[in-house]
């Protein structure tokens, strides 16, 4: 049977170090009140112009493939997962592909929010198992520190975000205690708008009663992006946390059940739970209720924040530069996020 493994890892991290304390600078917080809520005790961001995600991605790769023993020309397939594009259009896959000199191979953007590394390893699992890809590069990267709002109003969204990027090399294996065993994926359309950026957009605020975009009164056009847009600050990212945060807590520990009961293990069986790093008490709070050891579950939200779709690739990539996981480890990955989304991986390392 055809598993796909992991067959190389990397991080890339921005030096830019910004500390809670950094933040009092623009907004009216306190290191006490962000580390209390989030855990979070400072961020990363990526250099204002010589850095973007997709260099980011670039430098994950890198170490990716070449921790894989391939070279970028090897790659047949790139799934780059962000919320932080470089462009609207076109996606960060096919700017990895020119900066690494790729051949002219397929390039996938998937846009799964906190969610998105997961459904984008599953994706390349699906492409491995066929048989019609043998080398998949699975990229997480964004740079949120971009356009957040930095004032007091966006204060709850803003501290809790930052920088940075992850990759994986998959291939197939067909060692019996190797590789993804399954994948999960949900999503719930009902909240989408609790945790989103609405604009730039072409909703025309067409789904709520809410005015999410001031558009200009023309017969055409104008409704994309307008003066009055950025005038009414609605270009930012908006998050309901306390509503995110309910949620959260009750789809993490399902769907990290739901890929244990389908390859009949337990929760001890569990070596290293990777969670999405959305928020520290949002990881203590799954620990708890799956009765994990301190052992079993990996954070670091503490020093990088939430970075979204980096988030698990980076944690993963620490976890195993730091000899947490070892050959036929079981290693769970798991996310939620805006959609709403949420998503696992269970795989034997
Ligand atoms: C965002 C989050 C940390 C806020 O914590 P909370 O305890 O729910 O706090 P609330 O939003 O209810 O706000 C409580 C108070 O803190 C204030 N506050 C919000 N952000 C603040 C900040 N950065 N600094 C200081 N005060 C802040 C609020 O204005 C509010 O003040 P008020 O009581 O005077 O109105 C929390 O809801 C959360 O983490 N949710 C999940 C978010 C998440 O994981 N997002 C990523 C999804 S993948």
């Amino acid at each position: 049977m055809i598993r796909s493994k992991i067959a190389g890892i990397g991080m890339y991290i921005p030096s830019h170090v910004v500390t809670n304390n950094d933040l009092l600078k623009y907004m009216d917080t306190s290191d006490e009140w962000i580390q209390e809520r989030t855990g979070i005790k400072e961020r990363r961001y990526a250099h204002r112009t010589e850095e973007t995600t997709t260099t980011m991605g670039v430098e994950a790769a890198k170490i990716a493939i070449e921790r894989a023993g391939l070279t970028p020309q090897e790659i047949d397939f790139i799934v780059f997962a962000t919320i932080c594009p470089d462009y609207y259009f076109p996606g960060c896959g096919v700017l990895l592909q020119r900066a690494l000199k790729m051949k002219e191979i397929a390039a996938l953007d998937v846009r799964n929010q906190c969610s998105g590394f997961v459904y984008a390893i599953s994706v390349a699992d699906q492409f491995i198992k066929t048989g019609m890809y043998k080398n998949i590069l699975v990229v997480g990267a964004e740079k949120h520190s971009f356009g957040l709002d930095f004032s007091t109003r966006g204060r709850n969204v803003s501290v809790i975000f930052g920088d940075g990027a992850g990759a994986v090399v998959l291939q197939p294996t067909e060692k019996e205690n190797q590789g993804i065993l399954s994948t999960h994926l949900h999503s719930d359309g009902e909240s989408a708008e609790i945790l989103a950026m609405y604009n730039p957009g072409t909703h025309a605020n067409h789904w709520k009663p809410e005015k999410y975009a001031d558009f200009d009164d023309a017969e055409i056009g104008e409704m994309f992006f307008s003066h009055k847009m950025i005038d009414n600050a609605q270009v930012f990212p908006y998050m309901d946390g306390p509503a995110v945060f309910k949620k959260a807590i009750i789809k993490f520990p399902e769907v990290i059940m739901e890929s244990l009961q389908a390859n009949n293990l337990q929760t001890t069986d569990i070596k290293v739970l990777i969670p999405h790093q959305a928020n520290l008490r949002i990881s203590q709070f799954v620990q708890q209720k799956l009765k994990l050891r301190d052992d079993q579950v990996h954070n670091n939200i503490q020093k990088f924040g939430n970075t979204t779709a980096a988030s698990i690739p980076i944690a993963l990539c620490e976890a195993w530069e730091q000899g947490k996981i070892k050959d036929g480890d079981l290693v769970c990955l798991a996310a939620f996020g805006s959609g709403f989304t949420w998503a696992s991986a269970l795989l034997r390392w």
